[in-house]
């Protein structure tokens, strides 16, 4: 008879999951998240050139930008311009971990390629506001090209693209918030006298960009959480916990940019804790902060009849099928979109449940 740990069964019985135990192979995990990728990838570049296909030079009236904006509003135009111009690093660094994968790697160079329009919008609001000469911005710029963004999460793809999910949000949070100062709404005294149509127009196009990058991200997020909650779960918190705005450590003044920003109205502790993390917490099927909290420390890794680790969680806040729905949702989405190019003749995208 087979002599084994009777305390291990029992540890298995104990913490029985309360989502349902994997199904899949990790091979077949792996595959159904790359596949899912690519096929997301195909849909948003379909979307992204019928729908925003913008142009920074073009379709803002820069000729018609106020030349007398506070010494604020301009601080924050070229506080945007020196984030968005780290796309270089952003996309080579980002290109460099996962490049084994036809998705996201793709997906990360047309990405660039619109944060490159967002870099040149905002350099375009800097140089036809007149705050500083042209001669000032090349300076600049040259000194911000001189450090290199790096990620945040080296190594690590799954915590990178959580990252992402929270970066794009707190972005498009940011922008939207400039459209409200232009279209003087906002409630704060200091900016209540800086309408600008032309900024209106700047904000809008760039937010709405910046929404559409944090869906991709959110739905490649979801495809994680689905297939490996145990460790997606651990890899949002560790994002949250330790999440900061891109290049902030790398920009000159940037203390003084984000102090502006935050007294605008903009974004600060109470607009990341409300309108970023809890928002993408809630689109992610996850109920708060706290509950993650709470399902990171019940998450265990218990070992099964055959000695291997098998993902076992409770997790309180998670709700699972939120996730899988979304997930089924997002296939079904793409695999039409495959469909119509005939896609589904050749290499046909399946959605199979995990659990
Ligand atoms: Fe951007
Ligand atoms: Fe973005």
């Amino acid at each position: 008879m087979l002599n084994y740990d009777k305390s291990i069964v029992e540890e298995l019985e104990e913490s029985r999951p309360k989502i349902p135990v994997g199904l899949l192979s990790r091979q077949e995990k792996d595959r159904l998240i790359e596949r899912g990728f690519l096929a997301l990838y195909r849909w948003y570049v379909d979307r992204s050139q019928a729908l925003r296909n913008w142009s920074p030079d073009r379709d803002v009236l820069w000729k018609n930008i106020r030349q007398d904006h506070s010494y604020e509003v301009n601080r924050i135009l070229e506080g945007f311009f020196a984030v968005e111009q780290y796309v270089p690093d952003y996309v080579e660094n980002i290109v460099n971990l996962i490049r084994g994968s036809h998705g996201r790697s793709h997906f990360q160079i047309r990405w660039g390629s619109e944060e490159a329009k967002h870099a040149d919008l905002w350099h375009n609001a800097c140089l036809f506001s007149r705050f500083r000469s042209p001669d000032w911005l090349r300076k600049y710029m040259g000194e911000l090209r001189s450090n290199q963004w790096t990620l945040p999460w080296e190594g690590d793809p799954m915590r990178m693209i959580f990252y992402t999910v929270f970066q794009e949000r707190a972005t498009q949070i940011n922008y939207l918030g400039m459209g409200v100062i232009a279209k003087g709404q906002s409630k704060k005294e200091e900016f209540k006298d800086s309408a600008d149509p032309v900024l209106v127009q700047a904000s809008r196009l760039i937010a709405i960009d910046e929404a559409a990058h944090y869906n991709f991200f959110l739905e490649g997020a979801r495809l994680f959480l689905y297939y490996y909650p145990a460790q997606a779960i651990e890899a949002m918190h560790d994002v949250i916990k330790y999440f900061s705005m891109p290049a902030g450590a790398i920009i000159p003044d940037y203390d003084e940019f984000s102090t502006i920003v935050h007294k605008a109205g903009i974004y600060g502790p109470r607009e990341h804790a409300k309108d970023v993390i809890q928002v993408a917490l809630n689109n992610l099927g996850m109920a708060s902060k706290k509950m993650l909290e709470e399902g990171i420390r019940k998450t265990r890794l218990v070992p099964d009849e055959d000695g291997n680790l098998r993902e076992t969680a409770i997790f309180p806040g998670l709700d699972f099928s939120h996730i899988e729905d979304a997930v089924r949702r997002m296939f079904d989405r793409t695999g039409k979109f495959e469909a119509e190019i005939g896609f589904d003749e050749v290499d046909p995208l399946e959605f199979k449940p995990g659990y």
